[in-house]
This record gives C-alpha cells, sequence and structure tokens, in this order.
C-alpha cells in the first residue's frame, strides 16, 4: 500500500508536518510521490560509478522539505500545470543534494541522512564529480521550465556559493560576527527556499503579489530553518538529525549558539579556548558540547529562532486564509519544535 493510502497520521509523517486539512495532505503526498519518480529517473546513469553515488543519497531520504514547500506555495495560484509545478520541486531538491555533495566534502562529513556521506564512502572526488552531475540535471530540468526559472535557478545557486564562500573565509575586518552569521545563513540555506517557494507560486499561475509574499516567507523560513540545524547539531542526538553532533565545531565553523556564548559578559574561559578553532578529538567536541548547552547562547539562539518564524507568519499576512495558509503557518512551528 502507498502512502497515498496512508492514515490522516501516516500522511502528517510523510509530509513532515502537522497540517490540519486531509485533503491538502493527500495533494501534497500525490506531489511528493510524483517528485520522488522525478529524482528517481534523473539520478541514474549507464556509468555505474555515477549512478551509484548519485542514488546513494536520494535513496537515503532526507526531509523533502524544499520540494514539499514548493508543492505547498503552488497551492496559492489557480493551478492548471501540475507537471511544472512537479519538475520545480525536483530541480530544487536536487540543487540541494547537489550542493549537500559539495558540503560533505568540505565540513570532511562523515554521516548524511543516517548513511556515510559519499565523501566518506567513496572519496572526494566522487562526491565532487556526482554533485556536478546533479547539478547538471537539476538545470535540465530547469531548461524545461523556461528561460526566467532558469536564470532565478543560477542566480539562486550563485547566491548560495556566496554565501558557502563567506561562511568559508568567515568575517572580514570590521564585520559584526552575528551580522555576518545571519547574512551568511541567509544566502547559503535562504536563498534555495525562498526560490522553492517563488517556484510554487510561478508554476501555478499565482499573481506578483503572491509569488513576492511567498519568496520572502521563503527566505525567512529558510534562514530559521539553518539556525534550527544549527541549535540541532548542539542539541539533539544524532539518530534525529542523520548526522554527527558538533559537526561544526569539528570544522570550526562558528555558528549562532558559539557566537551569542563568546558574547557573554563573563564567558566561560574554557569556552573561549575550545571555540578558538576546530576541534579534532572526540572529548574536546563532547566537552565544547556540554558548556554550549550550559551557556546561555543556546536558550539566545532559540529566541532569535522564535523571532524569526515570528515575521515568517506575519509575511503570510497577503495571502488568502486557506489550509495551504495554515500550513505555512504550520511550517513555521515546526521550525521551532525540531529542536527540542
Ligand atoms: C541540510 O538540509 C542542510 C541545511 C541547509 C541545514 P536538510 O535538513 O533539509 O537536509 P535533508 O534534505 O533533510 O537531508
Ligand atoms: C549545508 O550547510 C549546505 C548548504 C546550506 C548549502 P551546513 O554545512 O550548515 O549543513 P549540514 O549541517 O552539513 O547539513
Ligand atoms: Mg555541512
Ligand atoms: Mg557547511
Amino acid at each position: 500500500m502507498s502512502v497515498r493510502d496512508g492514515t490522516i497520521d501516516e500522511l502528517r509523517a510523510a509530509v513532515g508536518l502537522q497540517i490540519a486539512d486531509e485533503q491538502l495532505l493527500r495533494t501534497l503526498v500525490a506531489g511528493l510521490d510524483d517528485v520522488e519518480d522525478v529524482l528517481r529517473g534523473v539520478v541514474s546513469s549507464d556509468v555505474a560509478a555515477i549512478d551509484e553515488a548519485a542514488r546513494h543519497l536520494v535513496d537515503a531520504g532526507g526531509k523533502r522539505f524544499r520540494p514539499m514547500f514548493t508543492l505547498l506555495a503552488s497551492q496559492f495560484g489557480p493551478g492548471g500545470r501540475h507537471e511544472a509545478v512537479v519538475t520545480a520541486a525536483a530541480a530544487v531538491e536536487l540543487v540541494h543534494l547537489a550542493t549537500l555533495y559539495h558540503d560533505d566534502v568540505m565540513d570532511e562529513a562523515t554521516m548524511r541522512r543516517g548513511a556515510p556521506s559519499v565523501n566518506a564512502r567513496w572519496d572526494n572526488s566522487v562526491a565532487i564529480l556526482t554533485g556536478d552531475y546533479l547539478f547538471a540535471h537539476a538545470s535540465l530540468l530547469v531548461a524545461d521550465l523556461g528561460t526566467d526559472a532558469a536564470r532565478i535557478i543560477a542566480e539562486t545557486f550563485g547566491e548560495l556559493v556566496t554565501g558557502q564562500m563567506r561562511e568559508t573565509v568567515g568575517p572580514q575586518h570590521g564585520d559584526d560576527p552575528v551580522d555576518h552569521y545571519l547574512s551568511v545563513i541567509g544566502q547559503k540555506t535562504g536563498s534555495l527556499i525562498a526560490t522553492a517557494g517563488r517556484f510554487g507560486g510561478m508554476f501555478s499561475g499565482a499573481g506578483a503579489e503572491r509569488i513576492e509574499a511567498l519568496h520572502r516567507f521563503g527566505s525567512i523560513v529558510g534562514t530559521a530553518f539553518q539556525i534550527s540545524d544549527d541549535i540541532i547539531d548542539i542539541a539533539s542526538p544524532s539518530d534525529t538529525s542523520g548526522k554527527p553532533q558538533g559537526t561544526d565545531l569539528r570544522e570550526g565553523v562558528r555558528t549562532l549558539p558559539m557566537h551569542y556564548a563568546l558574547s557573554e559578559r563573563a564567558p566561560e574561559p574554557r569556552l573561549v579556548e575550545l571555540l578558538s578553532g576546530p576541534l579534532t578529538d572526540d572529548d574536546s567536541v563532547a566537552e565544547a558540547l556540554e558548556l554550549l548547552r550550559r551557556s546561555g547562547g543556546l536558550e539566545r539562539t532559540r529566541a532569535t529562532l522564535a523571532d524569526y518564524a515570528r515575521r515568517a507568519r506575519e509575511e503570510l499576512a497577503g495571502l488568502p486564509a486557506s489550509p495551504a495558509r495554515e500550513a505555512c503557518e504550520s511550517v513555521a512551528d515546526y521550525l521551532v519544535a525540531r529542536t527540542h
């Protein structure tokens, strides 16, 4: 039996959100099924090395949050172009997936989606090339959607990698570290989720104002999504995230809880010492995690996350009251809830 025919709780689990409206849930689940078919078609290759490495993370799963959001955003238009919405949703997920292959090389990550990362299971070259292959296929899909979509996805990808580069080089002289962090995550994560919402609006024929509201909502939600990911890296066990805890610490990436902990009036000296560079041994990571959890940084980050969730909700005011708008509100709730 497919999940399409499942109980309401099974449908909610498939979508990852506590959506109340059963009809909307069934529409989203059916759309996600169609996206899955496109993804599986696209990641196949006659060359076994590409085929295996490309399938690896598609098969490992993931939340499919971006395509789900494209499908949800498409509820705000008169509809009629289901195929284009599904293509756009699949393309966004493929761009995301390509960036994960590359990100895991840069972050020297060992696990992704509860499975060994591609760089760990094969090597960096395989991960980089497979990421490129997936990006090429995302571009092929978008080519079918017209030049506007192709331009938007190219601009989005440019912004995303700019964010990744700015994270890599860190704040420059005179930059406020928290402002730098928030702007970087808006670029590396917010930009693609914003485009996911924009595409949903565009390919369902929504008007310009609604498309812009979905774009802004996606940008804020995407930024909040990264803040919640950074909380999870410190506060949640690996079996819930599918990624080892403390990856940011190992990589020497300073996230918001760390910035806040370091900016306290009297920061814990041992934490300052530990956060001065990448941590290589497990004991130091465990110690830093413990100190971070006890610092005020984590609570302050939760407050910032709640503030982003509130701002995201405000963007929904321009959209008509409907089950789809309520579902967007539950996206904002979900971001906060996933960190607990
Ligand atoms: C991981 O994204 C990278 C971030 C932007 C935090 P997701 O948390 O959406 O990863 P998957 O797709 O569910 O694996
Ligand atoms: C994920 O970034 C990749 C992009 C947002 C492009 P991170 O390095 O912060 O995310 P995880 O924790 O590895 O998923
Ligand atoms: Mg990473
Ligand atoms: Mg990274």
